[in-house]
């Protein structure tokens, strides 16, 4: 199979994730946190090897400030359930992902938040002037998503991070589809959520929450933190505030390898990606027939999306998949994406490139969408 749905989940996992979770789930006999014995203190030393990690990763000062979260949708609602109350105004761009929608649609329904989406400019960008001029003050949270998940375009969040600091705001950045290639800590978000499953090339079932500039969200979950059982109310202190119950320590263990991974080879995967995404985009637009979506004028991730004709994107993937080519149509969770690109009605056909691809899995899918803009 020709793996080409990585924003999705990233496939294949670098082996020294398998071995990693193969380890935790056959030498660790224990609970993190819940116990002196030898097997529940070995569990608790990776999962704070990989706070640690990923600390350093998203350029938080503490590794406490790292939570882990079950994915990047866990982390995404612990950031914005617990910060917003009643009365407040939120700002978000065009391209959030159903992840962010639905909750602040919730209490935007419930006529509990103003919810204020900003348009882009022609070029899919969301400019900074448009951020400031959106601000005022109400304004509790703005939330930008690094990189559409269905254009790949990359936002300039840097400077959006410092408009928002610049009146107050913090920033809620959603680093699903930059985790592992983009510096993300270089934009400065006050919260960041990321999967580990994606970029990070971690197990599913594995997400971030890097909190910083002393940002405390109230919990979604309150429990067990295997600290201060002497008290009946939950631990402010971090991470435990946020880390009831037991951990996913296999996926933990997993993602501590798959960060790993990502942290050696620095910005090569990037670059990888990068030529094979240019690769492939040239190619669709040689395709007679063929729609390519996004970023002509803007940065982008290695995500490019494109019709065939008049073909229901769905149609277009399944024909694909038959090809053992593994790509997705349709929405992608991202509509109002898809209502400024135009392709509500049809979706659109994602293909998401990782560092396992080849040219090779490029050139097989462009000479199945040349066949399959022939019929
Ligand atoms: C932009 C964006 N945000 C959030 C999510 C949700 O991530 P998860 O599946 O880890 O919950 C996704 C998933 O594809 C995404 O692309």
């Amino acid at each position: 199979m020709i793996y080409l749905d990585n924003a999705a989940t990233s496939y294949p996992k670098p082996p020294e994730v398998i071995d990693a979770v193969r380890n935790a789930m056959e030498n660790i006999g224990g609970n993190p946190g819940r116990g002196g014995h030898a097997g529940a203190l070995a569990g608790g030393k990776i999962i704070e090897n990989c706070r640690e990690k990923a600390a350093e990763y998203l350029g938080a000062e503490k590794p406490e400030q790292v939570v882990f979260c079950f994915n990047c949708t866990d982390a995404l609602n612990t950031a914005i359930r617990g910060t917003l109350h009643e009365g407040d105004e939120v700002i978000v761009s065009h391209a959030e992902h159903n992840a962010v929608m639905r909750p602040l649609m919730g209490y935007h329904d419930a006529g509990k938040i103003t919810l204020r989406i900003l348009p882009p400019e022609a070029n899919g960008l969301l400019s900074p002037d448009t951020v400031r001029a959106a601000i005022n003050g109400k304004t509790a949270l703005c939330i930008l998503c690094h990189a559409s998940n269905v254009t790949g375009i990359l936002q300039p969040a840097r400077e959006i991070a410092a408009v928002c600091h610049a009146q107050g705001v913090p920033l809620l950045l959603d680093a699903a589809q930059t985790a592992g290639t983009e510096d993300i800590a270089a934009v400065n978000a006050d919260m960041i959520a990321l999967p580990g499953h994606k970029g990070l090339l971690g197990p599913m079932g594995t997400g971030l929450l890097c909190l910083r500039h002393g940002m405390l969200p109230r919990p979604l979950r309150e429990g067990g933190t295997g600290s201060v059982s002497e008290s009946l109310r939950q631990p402010a202190m971090l991470p435990d505030r946020y880390e009831s119950g037991t951990a996913n320590l296999p996926g933990i263990a997993g993602l501590n390898a798959g960060l790993d991974f990502v942290m050696r080879h620095g910005s090569a995967i990037r670059e990888y990606e990068h030529t094979l995404a240019s690769r492939l985009r040239n190619g669709l637009k040689n395709i007679h027939g063929v729609t390519v979506y996004g970023a002509d004028h803007a940065p982008q991730t290695a995500v490019i999306s494109f019709n065939v004709g008049t073909m229901e994107s769905g149609e277009a993937a399944d024909a694909l998949n038959r090809q053992n080519i593994a790509l997705r149509g349709g929405l992608h969770c991202a509509p109002s994406i898809h209502a400024w690109l135009g392709t509500t009605q049809n979706g659109a056909v994602r293909a998401s490139i990782g560092p396992f691809n080849t040219e090779q899995d490029i050139d097989a899918l462009l000479l199945a969408v040349q066949h399959l803009s022939q019929t």
